[in-house]
This record gives C-alpha cells, structure tokens and sequence, in this order.
C-alpha cells in the first residue's frame, strides 16, 4: 500500500519524529511495497549499464537485503542475458547499483529486481551505439522538479517520447523546510541536513509516478546543481558561511549516490564525489558532464553577511573580472579541455549546470547574476577559447537552473560570430520569476534568441549527423497532475554552423 505523499506528512506531524516509525511498522507492516521508490538506469555505454534500485525505507528492510537482479532482451523476461544479486545495505540506504556489462551496443532492453518477497516494475533501458556509429539519437533535458510548487506532468510526457537517454542537469531535490500552501508539501519539519533527512527528501521525490515513469523509460545520464546540497553553495563554502558545511555537502553527496543511477565504483569518499563524466554516442556525438559545484571559486560581490549568488553591477564589482577564478576547478578544466580535443566525434555537447552565456539585465545599470557562468568570465572565457581555439566539432551547451527555456548563441565578443549554440530547459516543476522582466532584459542580450520562464517543461532533441532538432516542450500547468504538453517553439543547428536558428 502506498501512502499518499500529503498522508505521510500529517502522519509524521501529527505523531513526531520519534514516533512515527514505530506506528508505521504497526500500521503498514510488510504491506508497504519494498519497491516504492521505482527502478532507474543510467550511465550509457555500448557494453554496459547501470541499473539502480533503494528498497523503501517503509518497508522496514533488514541490515542488508540480498536483491536479485536481472536483465532481459525483452519485456517478458523471456530471453535473460544477465543476472545475480547485489546486497542493500542500511548503511548505503538500501540503494543498489549494479554496473552490467557484456551487453550489445544500441540495444534496448528491460529489467528488473526481486526482494523480500516482492518483484519491482519493469524497466527499460538502452547501450550506446558503438564507436563508428552515426545513427541518431534523440534526447531530453530536464531540471529542477521541486516538489511543493508543482507535480511532475513533464516527466509522463517526456517518457511517452521515449527517447534514447535523458541528461538531468541539476535540482532532483530541493533542500527547504516545508512552507504550508504550496501545490504538495515537502516531507520533514525543517530544511534537509542530516543524512536522514537527505534521505527522506528523495524517497518522497522518488514516490511520485510520473518520476518514476522517466526513469524507467531510458537511460539517464545525471549531473547535480546546488539544491541537492543547499541553495547557491561554492565549493566548501556555504551561502550561509557555516563552519560544518563540509560535513552537510557529504551527507547531501552520499545522499544524492544512493539515488542515482551510478556505478558502484563513483561511491563518495567523505565530501568528494567525481561526477564529471564522458559519454560516447558512437561517433555521432560526445556528451561532456560537468560539475560546476564542487570546485567553484568563492562568489565575489555577495550580498553582505552572505556568500550566495547577487545581482551585481560590472562596474562595481572588479573582483568579478579577476581572470583566474574558477568554476570547475583546474583539474576539470583540463579533463574538458582533453576530452574537446579528442576529435572523431560530429558533435560535442557541454552537459552542466547553469547557463553558460552572458545574461545582462538593466536594473540602474548593467547587472548579471553571479551564481552561474555570469559570476566567473573569465572561466566562461577559457571554455570558449578553447572550442575555438581546438575548432571543436560542432559544440553545443546544455543548461538548467534558470528555470527558463533559452535558445542563444555563445560569442567570445558581444560582436563576434557564433562558435557555439546553447540550449537551456525549463524547470519540471520550479517555479520562475516575472517574464516581463525577462522580456525588458532582451533588447541588452542580442546574442539570445529566445527565452520563456512562465511554463514547466523540458527540452527535446533529434540528433543526426547534419543537424541538431530541439523541441521547446511546456505543460498546460504544473499545479494539475493531468497536464497537456505542447510545444512552445523549435530550433535547429546545422552541422559546421554555431547559432541557434528558429523553426
Ligand atoms: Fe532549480
């Protein structure tokens, strides 16, 4: 049986923290399905997979769970290519990350776990094509579902596209306390700290269907921004400049593994965790995974007493300019810089964060915001440079964060040409500012084709050799489960030509 999620909150006030498990296990007992949080894969490769699993911590799972794990060529489970177990352990939250390997390149194929007596859903996942390859690929990006300002119609309609992987760019979970009147409720009686309560937050995400849907639809190639941890953090650095943060980004890290789809082999180390990562799609495409929150450089120019993202003047902020600061830390700059010259690839995609080109809003003069790409040009500029300077093939940025569907070009020079395309989603669910005041801020952002934050949505793609297709996809409204979805705008990008083109 499955608690609504507005259900277990009350059960949860009403009866303290201390009290509701016991009246849980009372109440619900075995009833509770070990599989309530769903099945995902993730990590594309044209030999391998992973496959992930966390039994539900309602279920009241034993210390380690032994869960059974297999993997088909079809959905009846007829043709078994793969199988075993993998234990779920209390202290990795019951998650279980399989890595299969020894598939077929560009194959579907489906599976599924068995526990405690229980069989979890279906699903479908996909390898990548072998090197050599230049079939197309279709794809979506998504971002940001908080889970109190809106439910996940998004997410059913991007599974019923079935694309071939989906990218998340960040915001799977929003760190806040509850706040009472929003359209669901977060779970919890403050904002998300202990491990505990990291973990609470994502069962609670991950019950929702429609979630769980998309991440049994595809692949899921996976990045994080800074909800995942706390709003607008740096590094080591809280916006609140508390001295344990350290310790919060590790339990929010280790959180945020036993929720992904992530080989067993990238399980964190105290507050590190690689997620950068390279994926082929045979040698039509080459998707770069950046983390742009893990090293940053400090924000300058916050806002005083705090170290969190500011509107900031140009003019008066010099330290903005100071060409060293960093956004992905030396070490990944040089893996990028590495993995955009390896060549043998017709498209090179930048799958990060936050939106890469420069956004200039006119608020008493001329003002950007510096929690993204904006607070850091001159490691904007050192990115740029080298898709020039390397004459990397066909280079496209793939952004989130800003809740805000944006097609625009990247120049090196306001009046420079084109060197690169930037494609930035909408959030699943999160609410955005005015779109009036994006509106004014166009006509001082030449290089910006488009940009709509007043719908939910995620971005499609079609990817061949010659050209790149993407579909601005928007919900009739995220406060309603049934929403219709629609396509607000397309774009294209022709091989060997930077800039986004309507229609
Ligand atoms: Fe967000």
């Amino acid at each position: 049986m499955l608690i609504a999620p507005q259900r277990r909150h009350l059960l949860s006030l009403a009866l303290g923290a201390g009290m509701a498990p016991a009246f849980a296990r009372g109440l619900f007992g075995s009833r509770e399905p070990c599989f309530g949080l769903g099945v995902a894969s993730g990590c594309p490769r044209p030999d391998r997979l992973v496959i992930w699993t966390r039994l539900d911590p309602d279920a009241q799972p034993e210390r380690v769970v032994a869960v059974k794990w297999e993997v088909a060529a079809d959905d009846r489970f007829r043709r078994i290519v793969q199988s075993g177990t993998a234990p779920a352990e209390a202290q990795w939250g019951h998650s279980v990350h399989v890595q299969v390997s020894g598939l077929e390149p560009a194959h579907w194929y489906w599976y599924r776990f068995t526990a405690m007596g229980q069989v979890s859903p279906t699903g479908r996942t996909r390898t990548a094509p072998a090197a050599g390859s230049l079939d197309p690929v279709s794809f979506a990006i998504a971002s940001c579902q908080r889970w109190d300002h809106g439910h996940y119609a998004a997410w059913r309609h991007l599974a019923d596209e079935s694309p071939d992987a989906v990218l998340f760019l960040g915001d799977y979970i929003y760190e806040y306390a509850p706040v009472p009147g929003g359209v669901r409720l977060h779970e919890g009686l403050t904002d998300t700290r202990t491990l505990a309560q990291y973990r609470a937050r994502y069962a609670q995400y991950k019950r929702d269907p429609d979630l769980q849907r998309a991440h049994a639809s595809a692949p899921w190639i996976v990045t994080w921004d800074d909800h995942e941890v706390q709003n607008d953090y740096a590094g080591r650095q809280s916006q609140f400049m508390s001295p344990a943060f350290l310790g919060r980004r590790a339990r929010a890290y280790q959180a945020w593994w036993e929720n992904m789809p992530l080989p067993p082999s990238t399980r964190p180390r105290g507050p590190n965790l690689q997620v950068f990562d390279r994926f082929a799609w045979g040698s039509l495409a080459r998707f770069h995974v950046l983390d742009n929150r893990q090293y940053r450089d400090a924000p300058v120019c916050p806002p005083p007493g705090r170290a969190s993202g500011n509107f900031v003047g140009i003019d008066r902020c010099p330290e903005l300019l100071e060409p060293t600061r960093t956004l992905l830390g030396a070490g990944q700059e040089r893996w990028l810089n590495q993995g955009l010259s390896a060549g043998g690839v017709r498209w090179n995609f930048i799958a990060q964060q936050t939106l890469m080109a420069p956004l200039t809003w006119r608020q008493g003069g001329e003002r950007v915001w510096t929690d993204g790409w904006s607070g850091y040009p001159g490691a904007r500029a050192r990115v740029l440079d080298t898709l020039a300077g390397l004459r990397v093939a066909n280079p496209v940025v793939l952004s989130g964060d800003l809740h805000t569907h944006v097609a625009c070009d990247l120049r090196r020079r306001p009046d420079g040409p084109a060197i690169a395309t930037e494609f930035c989603g909408t959030s699943i669910s999160s609410r955005a500012g005015s779109q009036a005041a994006l509106d004014a801020a166009l006509p001082w952002n030449p290089h910006v084709h488009y940009a709509r934050r007043d719908a939910r949505g995620y971005v499609a793609f079609r990817l061949t050799p010659q050209r790149l297709d993407v579909r601005m996809r928007v919900i009739s409204d995220a406060t309603d489960p049934a929403a219709t979805v629609k396509t607000a705008a397309t774009f294209h990008v022709e091989a060997g030509r930077a800039g986004a083109i309507r229609g």
